[in-house]
């Protein structure tokens, strides 16, 4: 079972004005998949402490997967994607890449998605949109492969094989 954390970053829902139902549908899916997870928050729209949260959930919490959710989109206070970054040792481009193609389908909109993702030693991190909808549509597209890409990160396969579908 692997550890996971989830962070909710939004100025609204760290002030108590805006109930955050985006991360805890994260969770619930995270549950549904088998992840424990360890730890949850609401964060402001501030770089630097999103980027240390993340370091240290990562290095000192030790958990293999930090979904986020919020903050990814233009708004000048969006800036979960550049603390993602300040975070990362290596970046994941192609879950990025298939939450946007995959959410193309329910609105033109994902266009707009700055989101990344990226691993910071045992850790992967993943930025998620701030609305529970959004969040169901992307963590289910790419859930399955991060399955996967934690067993390769945490060494529990040398394997990737092949996988048709
Ligand atoms: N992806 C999915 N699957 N569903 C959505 O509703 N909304 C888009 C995009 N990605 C959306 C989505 C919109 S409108 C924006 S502005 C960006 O995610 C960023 O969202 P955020 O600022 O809440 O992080």
């Amino acid at each position: 079972m692997y550890r996971a954390a989830v962070l909710t970053i939004s100025d609204k829902g760290f002030a108590g004005e805006r109930e955050d139902l985006s991360g805890p549908e994260a969770a619930a899916i995270l549950k549904s998949r088998g992840y424990e997870t360890v730890h949850y928050a609401i964060l402001p729209d501030e770089r630097k402490r999103i980027a240390d949260e993340l370091k240290r959930l990562a290095d000192e919490k030790r958990a293999e997967l930090i979904l986020t959710t919020g903050g990814t989109g233009f708004s000048p206070r969006d800036v979960t994607p550049e603390a993602t970054l300040d975070a990362a040792e290596r970046l994941c481009p192609g879950i990025p890449e298939v939450m946007r193609a995959a959410s193309l389908v329910k609105t033109r909109r994902a266009v707009l998605s700055r989101a990344t993702a990226a691993i910071r030693g045992g850790a992967l991190i993943v930025n998620l949109p701030g609305s529970p909808a959004a969040v169901r549509e992307c963590l289910l597209c790419v859930i399955d492969e991060i399955g996967h890409g934690l067993d390769i990160l945490c060494g529990q396969t040398a394997e990737c094989g092949r996988h048709y579908r």
